[in-house]
């Protein structure tokens, strides 16, 4: 009875910053064989689509050894690379406790993994998404100060009023973001590179739109929280992410963006084309329109 998974999470009260021990000894065979499982499936596709800096990290920090990855060893080996842990969470965490973990440099993550039959999508980011979506890119130097900077611009939002808005930039770069390349467009984003349908949706499909990174721009578009999304936006460089959203001040733009509403009514719906916008492809958004998932 002690040791059932539920008994074991309820006893774990979480701490000010919600983080729970790992417990990663407790995961079953079948929870290590569903990472593995998924891992096998994104590594048929991820090949020549996600960006470079994504599969180096995935080598540097060897997830594919076997099983649910250790967050302390990885840990270690990340922190040498960056100076970036991950911690343990039992879920999402309220926003002024995210963002101090990313200004602290620490990446939090749920410890739980998906059932079986929700391979293909679960709504709740699970150990899998967390960890193999995101991890690797917090050891590309650059990608790794820009999760630290938005952690910090998120401290100062607090009160704001337009944390929406600061959300769909970590929405439209850290989780859904693409990257032009030499060697074509790749995806950065965790939440594509962890699902193998949004992994050749996003660069192959002729639905989406593909449009340049504006800082602007991408706070107030809204976005899909339950599907594929309806435009990428694609940036130039790591270095050019950073820059640009580090020299943008929040400050005056949410003044601006208060004035009307902050996101009450996004200005852009997530399929619009501005005269403004550097576009790549116009997508013809037939996925959605024809209803989508
Ligand atoms: N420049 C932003 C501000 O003035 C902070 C920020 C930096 C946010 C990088 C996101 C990413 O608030
Ligand atoms: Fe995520």
């Amino acid at each position: 009875m002690t040791d059932t998974p539920a008994f074991h999470r309820a006893s774990q009260a979480p701490a000010d910053d919600y983080t729970i021990p790992q417990d990663w000894e407790s995961y079953t065979e079948e929870e290590h064989n569903t990472w593995d499982v998924l891992y096998k499936r994104l590594m048929k596709v991820l090949p020549g689509r996600a960006d470079q800096a994504f599969i180096d990290g995935l080598k540097a920090l060897d997830l594919g050894k076997g099983g649910i990855p250790h967050f302390e060893r990885m840990s270690d080996e990340l922190e040498a690379l960056t100076g970036w842990r991950v911690v343990a969470v039992p879920g999402l965490v309220p926003d002024e406790v995210f963002f101090d973990h990313l200004a602290n440099r620490r990446f939090p993550a749920g410890n739980f993994i998906r059932k079986p039959d929700q391979l293909d999508y679960i709504q709740e980011p699970d150990v899998f998404h967390d960890v193999f979506g995101h991890v690797p890119m917090l050891s590309n130097p650059v990608f790794a100060d820009y999760m630290q900077a938005y952690g910090q611009g998120g401290l100062k939002s607090l009160n704001s009023g337009c944390l929406k808005n600061l959300a769909a930039l970590y929405w439209y770069t850290v989780e859904f973001g693409l990257i032009q390349t030499d060697e074509g467009m790749r995806i950065y984003g965790a939440g594509i590179v962890s699902s193998p349908a949004e992994s050749v949706f996003s660069l192959e499909s002729d639905s989406p739109n593909r449009i340049g990174f504006d800082v602007e721009r991408l706070m107030k578009t809204a976005y899909r929280i339950d599907d594929f999304q309806q435009t990428y936006f694609v940036i130039d460089s790591y270095e050019d992410l950073l820059e640009k959203t580090l020299r943008t001040e929040f400050a005056p733009l949410y003044e601006r963006l208060r004035e009307e509403g902050c996101a009450s009514e996004y200005r852009q719906t997530p399929a619009d084309i501005l005269e403004t916008d550097k576009v790549f492809t116009e997508g013809d958004q037939a996925y959605a329109n024809r209803g989508g998932r």
